[in-house]
């Protein structure tokens, strides 16, 4: 072991993404390894944007682990936790420092506490993955730390265990979640199905939906429906392999038609045995379906789909436009719909890669507020403007899988004593 005496510190900071599934993970056939009853796709979003950063520090003079997330200390008393740190402790090999004179050889790290603090860049209660970035970046900086040799897909059937969808933030680009057949899960693993550049023009549009209620937590949610629904039976069995197929074949080929047709139905396929379940679940809400309205009208209008979109367990609508061009023509739309408040400026209306206004041709509020109507609306039908139903816009598009952070000034503790900074 290191020289107790010293206390020092060695920790590890990385960066990872969210996902968006185009085809749902909805539904488990084990509740406590988190196996699903069918595969998913997503594409990973870029961390530029939604990305959770995770600093993980080890220090012999750590008495216990502690966790911090957005500067709160919260437990990590939970199964799912401690799942994923025995999990990963039991990976562990040894480690050397030489600069710092560090040393822990693979049976130290049985006794050696860790301190990990963790950040998203985004507001947590907006309803957006971070479970899933979460679980993925505590996994990844934990390997990273303590030098576990286990590869990506190894790593994501651990994420796993935190959240199911965080196996699917082990990558970037479009990703595919295997099911798997074994009880103990082993095959139950993430694999990467094009990196992030094979379809690179594409371009996501999220609008953070403004929302009262409390929802029904993805867990709770899909069990009931496991429980209650005649339909997900179908949907896992029938419906939902059929899909991975064509889904594959569409980011294969870059056929966007295909893969905003596929998307579509699959996002509302899951919200339908959601209203299947007993009682039944609502996460979209009116804003959700305008928005859905919005867009099949549009699409309809033109010769073939031009954006996708999918709603995970609430009320938040991610859009996938084929380009850029369709992007800003979207926007355009979302933003004559969907106007703020009053006495909100466009700069905290539309955040991320803001560039696309450029595009859309606003510069502020004003601009907004004169946009034509979308020349889909036909004259004899009033356009409707729903003030102040979106939280704000998010723009960004496909991204990178995880990384590690190597400048120390991005570490979320402090080098020195472990602690948040
Ligand atoms: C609707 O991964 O949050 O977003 O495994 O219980 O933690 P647990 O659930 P979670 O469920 C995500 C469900 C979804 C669809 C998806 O991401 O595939």
């Amino acid at each position: 072991m290191a020289d107790e005496s010293k206390k020092w510190v060695l920790l590890v900071t990385a960066q990872t993404p969210t996902n968006i599934a185009v085809i749902k993970y909805w539904g488990k056939r084990d509740e406590s390894l988190i196996l699903p009853i069918n595969d998913s796709i997503s594409v990973t979003l870029d961390p530029a944007h939604l990305c959770t950063t995770t600093t993980v520090s080890v220090s012999p003079s750590f008495d216990q682990d502690r966790m911090w997330l957005n500067g709160k200390e919260i437990s990590l008393s939970g199964g799912r936790f401690q799942r994923c740190l025995k999990e990963i402790r039991a990976r562990a090999s040894d480690v050397e420092d030489e600069k710092k004179g560090i040393k822990i050889t693979k049976k130290d790290w049985e006794n050696l506490h860790l301190h990990i603090s963790s950040y998203n860049n985004f507001p947590t209660a907006a309803g957006l993955a971070s479970s899933a970035a979460g679980f993925a970046c505590l996994v990844f900086s934990l390997a990273k730390l303590m030098n576990v040799k286990e590869d990506l897909g190894q790593l994501s059937a651990i994420a796993r265990q935190g959240s199911g969808s965080a196996c699917r933030s082990l990558y970037g680009g479009f990703v595919k979640w295997i099911m798997g057949k074994n009880d103990d899960g082993s095959d139950s693993i993430a694999v990467q199905l094009a990196d992030e550049k094979h379809w690179d023009e594409l371009v996501i549009v999220i609008a953070v939906v403004s929302s009262r209620q409390k929802e029904t937590s993805s867990t709770s949610g899909m069990r009931e429906t496991v429980e209650t629904s005649m339909l997900i039976k179908h949907r896992a069995k029938e419906v939902v392999p059929k899909r991975i197929v064509e889904m594959e074949e569409a980011i294969k080929k870059r056929d966007f038609p295909s893969f905003a047709r596929l998307a579509c139905a699959d996002s509302n396929q899951f919200h339908a045995v959601c209203m299947d379940t007993s009682p039944p679940i609502f996460y979209m809400n009116d804003t959700s379906h305008r928005i859905i309205g919005c867009v099949e009208k549009w699409n309809r209008a033109e010769e073939s789909p031009q954006v996708a979109y999918t709603f995970d367990a609430g009320p938040n609508a991610v859009m996938i436009a084929r380009n850029r061009k369709v992007a800003a023509l979207l926007l355009q739309r979302l933003l004559f719909h969907f106007p703020p408040n009053a006495d909100t400026d466009l700069n905290s209306y539309v955040i991320g890669d803001k560039s696309i206004l450029q595009d859309v041709g606003v510069k502020d509020m004003k601009d907004v507020e004169a946009l034509p109507p979308p020349p889909e609306i036909k004259d004899n039908i009033p356009a409707h403007k729903y003030k102040g139903d979106v939280s704000y816009f998010i723009c960004t598009r496909p991204g990178k899988g995880p990384v590690v952070l190597s400048d120390e000034s991005q570490a979320l503790l402090c080098p020195e004593t472990g602690m948040p900074k």
